[in-house]
């Protein structure tokens, strides 16, 4: 899979992808990311890439030119199965979503920035809309490294354990079950005894007991659906 990330701070999208599971992925070359500072697409001396809306309002908008420049330029190489378009009033981000994103090949994510981006974009270029969530951040690029990382860990060899994705929370609309680890008691706090049986068909009825405990408390909603 390839993830090409348009932005007009580069910077702020560099470290996730030096840490941990995300860098291991890249050098293991099972993800490629790349970074493209719109400004580099900017076609005048001032490498100005926002301009003020039409109509009169506060906040910057960003300008279709360097878009279509950049979004072009990586067209002309390979095809792209979505062009992103990260934004507060996109569709809202979900695990389903992850997984289903996690089976293209090639993807364009293009974070909005000050009031957002002219709306000709969106409707010439873009293929899908997302928010991480109903909060106004202060650009897309955050966002941007919430959805790699949730396609990325789901590409097969990223995580250690194959199956360990499948447990996640979500996955089957279930929050995941509580987990332990030793030592087995500690200042007379216990693990559960199930935990410590060996009885690994009893251990799985009771986790998935815990599952939909924890659903039903914490997330209804999720059952709903
Ligand atoms: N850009 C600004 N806020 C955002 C959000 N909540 N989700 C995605 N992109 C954003």
């Amino acid at each position: 899979m390839r993830i090409d990330i348009i932005t007009v701070l580069p910077e702020l999208l560099e470290s996730p992808f030096e840490a941990s599971i995300l860098k291991r992925a890249i050098e293991k070359g099972l993800v490629e990311v790349h970074l493209h500072n719109l400004r580099d697409y900017s076609s005048n001396n001032y490498k100005q890439v926002d301009d003020y809306q039409f109509g009169g309002g506060a906040g910057m908008v960003l300008m279709i030119e360097p878009i279509d420049k950049c979004i072009s330029e990586l067209k002309s190489v390979r095809d792209y199965d979505e062009v992103l378009y990260m934004t507060p009033d996109g569709e809202k981000f979900t695990q389903g979503i992850a997984n289903e994103l996690s089976l293209k090949g090639n993807i364009i994510i293009l974070c909005g920035h000050y009031k957002g981006v002219d709306q000709r974009v969106r409707d010439h270029f873009v293929t899908r809309e997302l928010t991480i969530g109903d909060y106004v951040l202060s650009g897309g690029e955050l966002a941007a490294a919430v959805v790699s990382d949730a396609i990325i860990r789901l590409l097969p060899g990223v995580l250690g354990d194959e199956t360990s994705a499948l447990t996640d929370s979500f996955q089957d609309n279930l929050l995941a079950p509580p987990i332990y680890t030793r030592p087995a008691e500690y200042k007379g706090w216990t693990v559960p005894e199930i935990l410590t049986s060996g009885n690994l068909p009893k251990i799985e009825a009771w986790r998935e007991q815990q599952a939909i405990e924890r659903t039903e408390k914490r997330r209804p909603d999720l059952l709903d659906d």
